[in-house]
């Protein structure tokens, strides 16, 4: 990812991928709702595989480099990549991230949000509204002629002016019929730095942000990223499209 050329995606693809945009919202806003302390994170999955087949699309992560669910579950102290798990059960003041990538026609729609389960702390709810304000924040950076870099400038120093940290290690991506592509979407860096933002680019902004250090371990299981100090970190993703007329967040259920 991040040295191949940049695809940019025709007017026909971008409908696309608004369609899929859709779908993705909709599925997430669907989960968000079943969030409640005592059920699974097993749960959300079986019901994000049964909820995607029914709509007609197919769930990305299902098999992907061997992930072995279809969605990704990510709490508290997990950064992303978080596996579903029958044993683990959503108790009241964890946060949640969770990530869905359905995949319609052949196009990825691909969207995350954090969601607090029961009662936040006030730690926990002020990270968790920093890290949304940084997605539309980056999102604000992003103009046709700008440059990628600009993005995470702009998410960078608005979680440092809280003392968080800006993970360094999952980037957002290019995406359209591939999952992942180029080009790499770092959520820290120098403004004016980085390629050119361009219409027809396709790609996702998805700031992960960290009470403690931004460095991660990642479990045995080959996914789980979670901080090396275990203390909270909070997720927000969205897809969006450069057109002629600017900026278009396609992961919106409108
Ligand atoms: N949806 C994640 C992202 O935002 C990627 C998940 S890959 C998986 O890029 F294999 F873990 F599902
Ligand atoms: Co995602
Ligand atoms: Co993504």
């Amino acid at each position: 990812m991040g040295n191949e050329n940049i695809i940019l995606l025709s007017a026909r693809e971008i409908e696309k991928m608004r369609q899929v945009g859709k779908l993705a919202a909709q599925l997430l806003e669907h989960l968000g709702k079943m969030v409640k302390p005592g059920i699974s994170t097993y749960e959300l999955d079986q019901e994000a595989e049964k909820w995607t087949q029914q709509h007609g699309a197919k769930s990305a992560p299902l098999g992907y480099h061997g992930f072995p669910r279809s969605i990704c579950t990510s709490v508290n102290e997990v950064i992303c990549h978080g596996i579903p798990n029958k044993s683990q059960i959503l108790k009241d003041g964890d946060i949640i991230n969770i990530d869905v990538t359905p995949i319609l026609d052949g196009y990825h729609g691909d969207t995350s949000k954090t969601f607090f389960v029961g009662t936040p702390s006030d730690e926990a709810k002020q990270l968790v509204e920093v890290t949304q304000e940084c997605l539309y924040r980056g999102i604000n950076a992003v103009r046709p002629g700008g440059r990628i870099g600009d993005i995470g400038a702009a998410i960078q120093e608005y979680a440092e002016s809280f003392g968080y940290s800006v993970v360094r290690n999952f980037v957002g991506h290019g995406i359209g019929r591939t999952f992942h592509t180029a080009p790499q979407v770092p959520h820290y860096g120098k403004k004016g730095t980085g390629k050119k933002i361009r219409p027809g680019m396709v790609f996702t902004i998805e700031p992960m942000i960290n009470i403690g250090t931004w460095e991660a371990d990642v479990l045995e299981d080959g996914w789980t990223a979670l901080t090396k100090d275990r203390k909270l970190s909070a997720q927000f993703e969205h897809t969006i499209a450069i057109t002629s007329g600017g900026v278009e967040i396609l992961t919106l259920d409108k």
